[in-house]
């Protein structure tokens, strides 16, 4: 599949690009793309933004820069089958969405700095919105780039085992629930021992045990890994 992040800071993705499940994906014939709204903004000196209709504090991306960086980018027709914008206020991201997202061939993420983003690109140019959680980051990058990783780990390829993506947290082979606890060696360490039921052998048992800890684990809302 593809990923277009639309950016005014393309390097902040260099780290994430150089990560070896990005790298796998990407080995796989998936692709990363970027696009930095400065490229291709039809406006003089590099502007992006401008102050907010209705006054109030900081700048607001421009409908007329994201729609003309989305067309330079697809000059030649091949759109995105989704063009999502990061915004807090959007559908929060979850594993659902994140395996939705993993099956489009196509994904655009649009990126805001500064106050965000002027609302007609919800309106008119994106098919939906996505937040990565109910807080407010400085600007798209990052959620991005959350976004961009949840869905890359679901393509085969990308991690080193086919199955770690199968049976982890939130995943339906967990019915939805956090991932059970892991445990290595050493057995023992200063008192704190591995439940003894990892150590018996007895796959069926280790099975029932760890459906049931994800279960315990979503009922009481721990959902760490
Ligand atoms: N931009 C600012 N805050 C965000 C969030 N929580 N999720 C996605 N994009 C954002």
């Amino acid at each position: 599949m593809k990923i277009d992040v639309f950016t005014l800071f393309p390097d902040w993705f260099d780290w994430f690009l150089s990560q070896r499940h990005v790298r796998n994906a990407v080995d796989a014939g998936n692709e990363l793309r970027l696009f930095n709204y400065r490229d291709s903004t039809p406006l003089g000196g590099g502007q992006v933004d401008d102050a907010p209709y209705g006054g109030g504090a900081g700048m607001v991306l421009r409908v007329d820069v994201v729609d003309a960086a989305l067309r330079a980018a697809y000059v030649d027709g091949r759109e995105p089958s989704r063009v999502l914008v990061l915004a807090a206020s959007g559908r929060q991201l979850d594993d659902v969405l994140a395996r939705e997202l993993a099956s489009e061939p196509h994904v655009a993420l649009l990126s805001g700095r500064y106050e965000g983003i002027d609302e007609r690109v919800r309106d008119h140019l994106a098919s939906d919105a996505v937040s990565i959680g109910p807080y407010v980051l400085s600007g798209g990058e990052l959620a991005a780039m959350v976004v961009a990783d949840a869905i890359m780990r679901k393509l085969p390829g990308a991690l080193g085992h086919a199955d770690s993506a199968v049976e982890e947290s939130f995943s339906e082979a967990l019915e939805g629930a956090p991932e059970y606890p892991h445990y290595t060696r050493p057995a023992s360490y200063r008192g704190w021992n591995v439940p003894e039921v990892l150590l018996s052998g007895d796959h069926a048992r280790v099975r029932e045990w760890r459906l049931e800890e994800s279960r315990r684990r979503g009922a009481d809302g721990s959902g760490e890994d």
